[in-house]
């Protein structure tokens, strides 16, 4: 039975039970506690946990879950894998034990033509929790299994919950027995390899503390209603339905192995070590390609970091395989076509996983090939010297100017019987991280201990006002010098002001924060910078100019308002050139960073390679249409379902509350969730001129814009630099272009026939010098400091002068001198070095007298001196030599 059959069985049978099928969530989901969803019931633990109403009684769900606490293993054995399906059942408060038994049993052993998945009842066994009589009652009453084939377990294998706080509860697994052929007699207790389990029913009634109840601990609570939670592996009962070996050989999990097998002409099967690199490929693609799918890039923390590694590993293994074209792209297609009935997600945003995982796999190689060779040498040095571990240093080196991740370098190492001096790598990645962090709470929020914000916090949130008046009246809640609460602060001073609340924008959603002033009688403070702390708090940073400001002050906060209307341009000039972009590129082009202030914006987005000038000129000119149309520009409050129903853009990686705000610009050609300060029409932006458009990150590109007056600015200067260089050349500002054009060329002219004299005159100098050859017994020297010869030319007339030499015994010496400095050339000819004279050795000869150094093979020397005098002192000197 093919998989997607098992999983339209299991929807089917719980459906017809009265469950409401529920999409799987997003392998991202809101919850500090987990990197990845790992579970059918992640997104129900709110209304286990009584936290909010359930919206149904019962529901079903096939959940794409992804584990990555063994990705090191992963390849090696059949049985790890970071990917996998769960297909649940969930009540909430509704029925409990005997149903949830009853429709689990009846899905497994139904006849296959009845819909079921047929398995022979008289091979299933079941496990319950230690004390669990009711559960062995149910089994035997309601399943007719036989006491000897219902074992009792204790709370490592029967007690579920997150591994977190939370819910939990006992649990009771199925299992099949795959028989002898698997392992010795037993049931699950004796051999969990022959009886494979393949479905967890948990009795979710417990609210787990700090410690688990799997170790004995008890629960501190009980859930406000008994829940059920189940967890069907959907690979594991693919892997029984369709009678192969393990996981790796189901349909679904073989077409990605099909297809390496098919890039790199070898078979998986015929070798072990292969066999390791098909499973990693085959396993990572499908969490690799579905974490993309849910919106995460490859990065350098936290999920990004995971998926970085579950890309790179592939592309290694691939390479391993002796694949050398690029693979992910390949293998991203493999997944969409098998997941992609389940997972409709990841047919739509194909585009974006594609461009995501080619970036990822283009930055890669380049840094694999710089990275590889680096490692080697490092290696074979540790080798040599008869160690066994590579150095932490080099293990940073590798990650900090590489990009290789850590478990890269323990691979390699691995594979050439190398350790890691992982401490050591750890201690200078803390170090480095330490740095970072000093760096930024230094530039972000002055010094401030975050308990002194929790402290103000806990007076309330700030009020903004910053959308209806740019001053407001306000009270000093709190103030605060380097991290410490203080009474007042006098003029001079740098502090940290925190009102009630607040007209002055906090830099937020790339938005600069607002310039302005907090006054109050006798008192000026300039406002410096302005941060949110825990999206709540506005924390100003301000100089105190007059006056002294204290606790408790009646306040008024000035936003200066030329400053605002600059900003205001700059945030929807942002949005107009990213709708802009979108329109010219597609929506692919989505903006993954930004940053503007007054007069000026900048804007990161997904892409790859540059824009073409005609491109740029496009996206510019919509841009400035935009304007022109004097769109209106919307505020609209609603829920994040709301949002999305829309189709506003939510910027991933962006927290958003419960009421969200939407900026809509000329209708949903920019519809986008922001918290920013706008203009009310499209044109009270002003115009709009790209400065440029750069690389910053592999797959990521940047354009820069100036807006409003800066732009108009910006072209004024422009305009005035082109009627300049008219000036300049005599010519109408059009026909600049022409005129620079004629006058290169006629420079280039200009030069070759320079060089052209320079080489006749050259060869005509040789001529003259080798003609006046000193006959010193039988050997020739030239030895002379041309005038106007230097550099390159110097060399090449002393060639040409031994070549006048012809089979003569000779030595060449020239010589240019400038300023405080000499250089040389010495030749020596055939016969010279037949008879002894080698150019090299002759160097020490004369350099000491020009106070010079050198150095060269027999037939040729060069070098150079400090005294220029001594030139004649240095000819007398091989003159000397030569004679003796
Ligand atoms: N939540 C249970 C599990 O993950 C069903 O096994």
């Amino acid at each position: 039975m093919q998989t997607h059959e098992i999983i339209k069985r299991f929807r089917e049978h719980f459906e017809r039970n009265g469950h409401t099928v529920v999409p799987s969530a997003s392998l991202i989901l809101d919850d500090p506690t987990l990197l990845f969803v790992n579970a059918g019931m992640v997104q129900f633990k709110p209304y286990f946990l009584g936290e909010a109403p359930a919206p149904y009684k019962r529901a079903t769900s096939v959940q794409k879950c992804v584990r990555t606490g063994d990705i090191d293993e992963v390849g090696k054995t059949a049985r790890h894998l970071t990917f996998f399906q769960m297909a649940g059942n969930f009540s909430f408060g509704d029925y409990f034990k005997a149903d949830a038994i009853r429709f689990a049993w009846e899905l497994v052993t139904k006849s296959q033509d009845e819909g079921g998945y047929g398995f022979d009842p008289n091979r299933i066994w079941v496990t319950v929790y230690q004390n669990d009589d009711e559960a062995i009652e149910l089994w035997q009453k309601l399943a007719g299994l036989p006491p000897e084939r219902i074992q009792r377990r204790d709370g490592l294998d029967n007690y579920w919950d997150m591994g977190v706080p939370g819910p939990g509860g006992p649990c009771s697994e199925i299992y099949y027995d795959r028989g002898p052929e698997f392992g010795k007699d037993g049931g699950p207790i004796a051999d969990e390899d022959r009886y494979m389990e393949i479905w967890n029913l948990v009795f979710m009634q417990d609210l787990r503390g700090e410690q688990s109840p799997k170790y004995g601990h008890p629960p501190i609570g009980v859930l406000p209603a008994k829940n059920i939670d189940t967890g069907m592996g959907v690979e594991r009962v693919a892997i029984l339905l369709q009678g192969v070996d393990n996981i790796y050989e189901t349909d679904l999990v073989r077409a990605v192995i099909n297809k390496a097998e098919e890039l790199s002409g070898k078979r998986y099967g015929d070798n072990e070590v292969d066999d390791v690199r098909f499973r990693v490929i085959a396993d990572h693609a499908r969490s690799g390609i579905m974490i993309v799918s849910d919106g995460v890039s490859p990065g350098n923390e936290g999920r990004g970091y995971v998926l970085r590694r579950l890309l790179r590993r592939i592309v290694r293994s691939s390479r391993l395989l002796g694949i050398t074209e690029p693979v992910l792209g390949t293998f991203a297609q493999v997944v969409r076509d098998e997941m992609g009935p389940s997972y409709p997600d990841l047919v739509t945003g194909f585009e974006r996983t594609l461009s995501v995982v080619q970036a990822e796999e283009n930055a890669f190689l380049t840094t694999l090939t710089a990275g590889s060779r680096i490692f080697e040498t490092a290696a074979g040095e540790v080798r040599s010297a008869g160690g066994t571990v590579l150095p932490g240093d080099k293990a940073f080196q590798l990650h900090d100017t590489y990009g290789f991740p850590i478990d890269l370098t323990l691979e390699m190492a691995s594979e050439q019987g190398l350790k890691v001096d992982e401490d050591g790598f750890r201690k200078l990645m803390a170090e480095q991280r330490a740095r970072a962090k000093a760096d930024a709470a230094a530039r972000k929020t002055g010094h401030g201990d975050k308990t002194v914000y929790r402290e103000l916090l806990e007076l309330g949130a700030t009020e903004f006002t910053g959308y209806q008046e740019l001053d407001t009246e306000a009270t000093v809640r709190g103030l605060i010098r380097e991290g410490q609460r203080v009474r007042s602060a006098g003029e001079g001073e740098i502090v940290e002001v925190v009102l009630d609340r607040t007209s002055l924008y906090a830099e937020s959603g790339g938005q600069d924060s607002d310039a302005g002033l907090i006054v109050a009688d006798g008192v000026e403070l300039e406002v410096v910078d302005v941060q949110k702390v825990a999206r709540k708090l506005w924390v100003h940073q301000v100089r105190v100019r007059h006056g002294e400001v204290v606790e408790g002050q009646h306040v008024l906060a000035k936003v200066d308002p030329e400053w605002r209307v600059g900003a205001r341009q700059g945030h929807s000039g942002t949005h107009v050139v990213h709708a802009a972009l979108r329109q010219v590129l597609g929506p692919k082009a989505l903006q993954s960073g930004s940053y503007n202030k007054p007069g000026y914006l900048r804007l990161d987005f997904a892409w790859q390679g540059g824009l073409s000038p005609e491109t740029r000129s496009e996206i510019e000119e919509v841009s400035n249409l935009a304007v022109r149309k004097d769109l209106p520009v919307k505020v609209m409050y609603g829920t994040i379902e709301d949002a999305q129903r829309l189709g506003a853009i939510a910027l991933f990686g962006e927290t958003y509350d419960e009421t969200v705000r939407m900026v809509e610009i000329g209708g949903p050609w920019s519809l986008e969730l922001c918290g920013g300060t706008h203009v009310e029409h499209s044109s009270q932006i002003g115009p709009i001129t790209l400065i440029g458009e750069s690389s910053v990150g592999s797959g990521v590109r940047r354009v820069e814009a100036y807006v409003g007056m800066e732009a108009f600015q910006y072209l004024a200067q422009e305009r005035a630099l082109v009627q300049n260089l008219a000036g300049m050349l005599k010519v109408p500002d059009a026909e600049v272009p022409a005129r620079v054009e004629a006058l290169v060329e006629r420079l280039r002219v200009a030069e070759k026939e320079l060089d052209k004299l320079r080489g006749a005159q050259l060869l005509s100098s040789a001529g003259t010098l080798a003609d006046a050859a000193e006959d010193l017994g039988g050997t020739f020297l030239v030895a002379a400091a041309p005038a106007g010869v230097s550099g390159n030319d110097l060399r090449t007339l002393a060639v040409d002068v031994r070549g006048k030499l012809g089979d003569k015994p000779g030595v060449v010496a020239l010589f240019s001198a400038a300023d405080d400095k000499v250089s040389f050339v010495v030749a020596t000819t055939a016969a010279g070095r037949d008879k002894g004279l080698a150019a090299g050795k002759l160097v020490p000869v004369f350099g000491p007298a020009i106070g010079g150094r050198g150095g060269g093979k027999p037939d040729l020397a060069q070098g150079g001196g400090t005294q220029p005098g001594g030139i004649p002192d240095a000819i007398a000197a091989l003159r000397t030599e030569i004679q003796k």
